[in-house]
């Protein structure tokens, strides 16, 4: 068990492509895998992708809870249990894209808006060596694209489409009341 550092915006690991993981069982990607555990749960993060902590392997993490996907996108709230999803595939359910916030372990204190797809399917296998197939909507698709550009060495700065949204998460604070809810949950899920 080992918090690990997190490697920040300007990093060249977090600007290269990962290589794919030949073996998820292996018992180094499974003390890998506990060690970001303890570094996501450190961070109070919603994902975390290994280049974040420094290993070029395409292997992310993430969570979304109920009460996350709830105050994200209301009635159409879907939770996604913590997952370990390694070697991952995206799909796409069409161009239908949603804007929302994002922030990120890698640059911490900032949020801005980002458009992601608002219907994927993703699949993978864990380090257990499960299949992971699943449907995502919302934030919970939100989530995995955003942990899976990590793998690409993209951060969520080169996906935005208006450079002016993006803020010092301290300085939403001072916005009125409905934007300032959403910096507190901005830094509460950094991914
Ligand atoms: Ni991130």
């Amino acid at each position: 068990m080992a918090i690990l550092k997190i490697a920040r915006m300007g990093h060249p690991l977090l600007k290269q492509v990962a290589e794919a993981v030949s073996d998820p069982r292996a018992p180094e990607i499974g003390m890998l895998v506990e060690d970001m555990i303890d570094t996501l749960a450190d961070a109070a993060g919603a994902g975390l992708a290994a280049p974040q902590v420094h290993v070029p392997l395409r292997l992310v993490m993430f969570h979304v809870s109920a009460a996350r996907a709830q105050r994200e996108d209301g009635e159409e709230a879907e939770a996604c249990p913590f997952t370990v999803l390694i070697n991952p595939e995206i799909e796409l359910f069409g161009e239908g894209m949603t804007e929302s916030l994002e922030s990120c372990l890698s640059m911490p204190g900032l949020a801005g808006t980002v458009p992601r797809y608002s219907h994927i399917r993703y699949r993978g296998i864990d380090h257990l060596g499960a299949l992971i197939e699943r449907e995502a909507r919302g934030f919970h698709a939100r989530v995995v694209q955003h942990e899976c550009d990590h793998l690409d060495g993209i951060l969520y700065p080169m996906r935005m489409r208006d450079l002016s949204t993006l803020t010092f998460t301290s300085e939403l604070s001072l916005a009125p009341p409905e934007e300032a809810e959403e910096a507190e949950e901005a830094e509460e899920d950094d991914s």
